[in-house]
């Protein structure tokens, strides 16, 4: 009886536990997943999809660090030491990274963000981390990072007194590599990638738009040679709807760098601040517009806010 005592009284608080992290992952993934930032993986950051809606007068500087494994021959640095931003903006930096032997090298970077209570509230959109990521003999890329800090960052008590948040990667070599991107990617005049372009697609931008329905945004299937605000039945801005623009890979690369610069009036939030993101966006919408044409036209005889 005594030892059943005991070991309840060691069982009991982790059911509790395991209930509650049950709960949470349930009734609140958003919730569990900033819990488990905050706890267990001190400096941990968060990884988010697109814009935060506000920001704010506050600002805050981000400084960069970068280490390399001793066995590891590249050379990676930031471009720039440090940025100053302002809470909820979203920034886009660089890292250099150069590979200074004869041979292909497979590596992968870690990182965290001090102090630690400021992890919770750094949003990277785009970035390399934890990738197995290849660079052949001498190559040399610029791996872009986009990142925000959460306007929340200003009420948290613990952050009060930071001013300036430190994000360091350390770039690791892999032992045994396995599905390894080539992070010539990141080059400039890389092949358009409309795999990546897709994963993008469902990560930044399907919480507003889909390929044959309205949602917040107008459906997307078919866009690549399309007038600028004409799908039926989707209530645009005045200001896209008298553009007169039609979407190309030109055209489209200049409105996800900017719509609002692109457009002024326009009411799409969201900016995708990276060229080779672009290039892979453009590639998918590209690829997906062409087996639309035949439906599009189908659709194009049925009554507009049907479909
Ligand atoms: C938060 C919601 C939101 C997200 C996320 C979003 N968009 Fe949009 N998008 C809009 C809205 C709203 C409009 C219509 C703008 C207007 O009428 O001024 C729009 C319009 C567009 C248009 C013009 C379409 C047309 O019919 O003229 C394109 C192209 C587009 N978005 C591409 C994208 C891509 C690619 C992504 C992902 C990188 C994305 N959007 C993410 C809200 C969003």
């Amino acid at each position: 009886m005594k030892r059943y005592r005991k070991n309840l009284n060691v069982l009991l608080p982790c059911f509790v536990v395991l209930a509650l992290m049950s709960a949470l992952v349930t009734y609140a993934p958003e919730l569990y997943r900033k819990f488990c930032g905050a706890t267990g993986y001190g400096g941990t950051t968060q990884r988010a999809y697109s814009d935060p809606a506000v920001t704010s007068d506050r600002t805050v500087t981000v400084a960069f660090d970068s280490n390399v494994a001793p066995d590891l021959p590249w050379r990676f640095e930031p471009e720039q030491r440090s940025v100053k931003v302002h809470l909820g903006e979203q920034k886009l930096v660089f890292f250099k990274a150069e590979n200074l032997s004869d041979k292909p090298i497979v590596a992968h970077a870690t990182y965290n963000v001090t102090p630690e209570t400021s992890g919770l509230y750094f949003n990277k959109i785009q970035c390399f981390c934890f990738n197995e990521e290849r660079l052949d003999p001498h190559q040399k890329v610029d791996m872009p990072v986009v990142f925000f800090v959460d306007p929340a960052f200003a009420k948290d008590a613990d952050n009060l007194h930071v001013d300036t948040i430190t994000l360091s990667y350390t770039f690791l070599r892999s032992a045994k590599p396995s599905g390894s991107k080539n992070l010539s990617r990141f080059l400039a005049n890389a092949a358009p990638d409309p795999v990546h372009g897709e994963q993008l697609f469902t990560e930044r931008c399907t919480a507003c738009h889909a390929l044959d329905s309205n949602k917040a945004g107008p459906s997307l299937g078919g866009v690549v040679g399309r007038r600028a605000g004409s799908v039926a039945g989707y209530h645009y801005s005045p200001a896209l709807k008298s553009a007169g623009l039609t979407w190309s890979a030109a055209t489209l690369d200049q409105w996800l760098a900017d719509p609002k610069k692109f457009v002024p009036g326009v009411r799409m939030p969201v900016r995708v601040l990276d060229v080779p993101s672009r290039r892979d966006l453009v590639a998918y919408l590209q690829k997906v517009s062409q087996g639309a044409k035949h439906s599009d036209a189908e659709k194009a005889d049925a009554p507009a806010g049907e479909y």
